[in-house]
């Protein structure tokens, strides 16, 4: 069997202490895959002038899969610099970012939330149309029907696969051209998927409706913005950021990353937790077709997660190191018990 090329884009910060992780684990399962390191972020830009050489760009077109830690962006503006997980998006349409938020064995965890969150990945206020007119700041929100239908049909089609329920995020009531269009969009591909059970709601109210009942849920479906801070928010009633993968998907690629970003308070302490970075490995591994694999990534992480070892994010004192090395080791087991 020819080996899966998968591009590593470890990045800044813990990004470069995660991305080792969800490769080891990805060796582990004795898929014929080949890794192909690749720059990108803050200490690329600052190098080299980009934050996204034109060779990673390159290289993640070419391997069509790729792993991404995480880049530092500063939260200035600073001539040249665009951050390359948004230009990767733009750049490769990976029109579909898809957030799954699970509860954990964890004792103190929400229980019962089991939601995957849809979030358009290439337009919206994350468009890059922003500028300055004297004293005023303007950002343009696009929004395409094109863009919302595909959208819309994906989420639909994922649904298909869950508990057969998509709640469309909006804020139609204040902003009815955009967020009117894509609600009804995303409402007209769903016609062609009759067993869906569709509903909407506000994005306040689903701000509230995730920290009040978020096991209400299956599939949530929105605009980017939006699902950005909708992922955080749910990831946060199962466990925390260092939990949370997500995946962005195309027609050509597809990058996993966890959500997390660089975490400069602990960057380069070796106690970042790689959970997230491992567990969208499983989503890679999923998405080219390799369920029985990501199932396995999966069993082991929880065991991890129910017995310990823990880094300090869940109350333990492990390192990085120490719960990819429990995670490989009951990998290695699960495997040999088959
Ligand atoms: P962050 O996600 O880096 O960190 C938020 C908090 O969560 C911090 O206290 C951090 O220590 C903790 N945390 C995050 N991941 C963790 C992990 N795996 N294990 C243990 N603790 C973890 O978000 P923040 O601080 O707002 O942003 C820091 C930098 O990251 C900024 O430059 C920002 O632009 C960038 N960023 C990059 C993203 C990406 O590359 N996709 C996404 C989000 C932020
Ligand atoms: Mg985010």
């Amino acid at each position: 069997m020819t080996a899966r090329r998968v591009v590593t884009i470890a990045g800044d910060g813990i990004g470069r202490e995660v991305i080792p992780a969800a490769e080891a684990v990805l060796r582990a399962t004795n898929l014929p895959f080949a890794f192909v390191p690749a720059e990108a972020g803050w200490a690329t830009f600052e190098r080299c002038g980009t934050a996204l050489p034109a060779e990673t760009l390159q290289a993640v077109k070419e391997c069509g899969l790729a792993l991404f830690g995480a880049v530092s962006s500063p939260a200035r503006k600073v001539p040249g610099y665009r951050s390359p997980i948004v230009a990767l998006r733009r750049e490769l349409d990976l029109y579909a970012n898809l957030r799954p938020s699970l509860s954990p064995p964890l004792a103190g965890v929400r229980p019962g939330v089991d939601l995957l969150l849809v979030r358009e990945n290439t337009e919206g206020l994350y468009a890059g149309r922003e500028r300055r007119e004297g004293d005023m700041a303007v950002a343009e929100r696009i929004i395409t029907r094109t863009a919302s239908e595909r959208i819309g049909r994906l989420a639909c089609r994922l649904a298909m696969g869950r508990r057969r329920r998509l709640t469309i995020v909006h804020k139609a009531n204040i902003l009815p051209e955009t967020c009117g269009l894509f609600r009804d969009a995303v409402r007209s591909a769903s016609v062609e998927f009759p067993e869906v059970i569709v509903e909407e709601c506000l994005v306040d109210t689903m701000a509230l409706r995730l920290v009040t009942g978020p096991e209400a849920f299956d599939v949530i479906v929105t605009t980017n913005l939006f699902g950005d801070i909708l992922s955080d928010e749910a990831a946060g009633q199962v466990g925390g950021l260092g939990l949370a993968p997500a995946a962005n998907v195309g027609e050509q690629a597809a990058v996993f990353e966890p959500v997390h970003g660089s975490a400069p308070d602990i960057a380069g302490r070796g106690i970042a937790n790689p959970t997230a970075a491992i567990l969208a490995a499983a989503l890679l591994l999923e998405h080219i077709g390799q369920p029985g694999a990501a199932q396995r990534v999966r069993r082991a992480v929880w065991r991890v997660l129910a017995e310990g070892p823990r880094t300090p994010d869940l109350g333990g004192e492990a390192r990085t190191r120490q719960v990819t090395e429990a995670v490989l080791a009951h990998m290695a087991r699960d495997g040999a018990s088959l």
